[in-house]
């Protein structure tokens, strides 16, 4: 199994990846998180051209949408070596991410067209200005203007991709975990009514 969590920055992917880990841990599967951008060459590379100031220029973004999908092909086969020992896998982002903070759509579509499609992707929808709040960088794309584009951007692939299923990440995380893990339950045959 393959399952990613998305959602704005500062919405709590970090957080819920731990406790939804922890739990399948204690269910008795073997976990392994991985997280998108990687800390391997590309992804670090990511991190570097993401803090400059021309971040968000026009041919840094087509820069950062090549980078991201480069970034990502380079795990592929480790998440499938993973899943092929029975290991359930659990990512920080993937390439939902790259459809909603880079664009045009039809062109990122198109560069990751061989990322693997997850199995469920939990979206965590969390209001812009708690966002805004949580999120201490406060670099260039940390606003409520460009966080409040990726949210609706966000909601509207959920309504055209049946394995995004939206958590409400406004609760509290011990609420938001047990949603989750409802989400997650029916996959491994754990009894979904025993969260709490
Ligand atoms: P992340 O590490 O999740 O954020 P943080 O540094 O707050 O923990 O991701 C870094 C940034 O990269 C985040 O603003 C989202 C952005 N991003 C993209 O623009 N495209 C992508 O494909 C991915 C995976 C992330």
């Amino acid at each position: 199994m393959y399952i990613v969590l998305e959602g704005i920055d500062g919405s709590g992917k970090s957080t819920q990846i731990k406790l939804l880990k922890e739990w399948l841990e204690n269910n008795g599967f073997n976990v392994e998180t991985i997280t998108e951008p990687t800390d391997m060459e590309i992804g670090r590379l990511i991190r570097e051209y993401l803090a400059r100031s021309d971040a968000d220029s026009e041919s840094m973004q087509r820069i950062l949408g090549l980078l991201f999908a480069a970034d990502r092909l380079m795990q592929m086969d480790k998440i499938e070596s993973l899943e092929k020992e029975n290991t359930v896998v659990i990512s920080d982002r993937s390439f939902y991410s790259s459809f909603v903070y880079q664009e045009p759509l039809e062109w990122v579509k198109e560069l990751n067209k061989y990322a693997k499609v997850p199995d469920l992707v939990l979206l965590l929808d969390l209001d812009v200005k708690k966002s805004v709040d949580r999120c201490d960088k406060k670099d260039k794309f940390e606003n409520e203007a460009f966080l409040t584009e990726v949210k609706q951007k966000y909601l509207d692939l959920a309504e055209s991709y049946d394995n995004i299923k939206i958590i409400d990440a406004n609760n509290g995380p011990n609420k938001v975990s047990s949603d989750i893990k409802k989400e997650v339950a029916p996959l491994f045959d754990i009894c979904k009514d025993c969260i709490l």
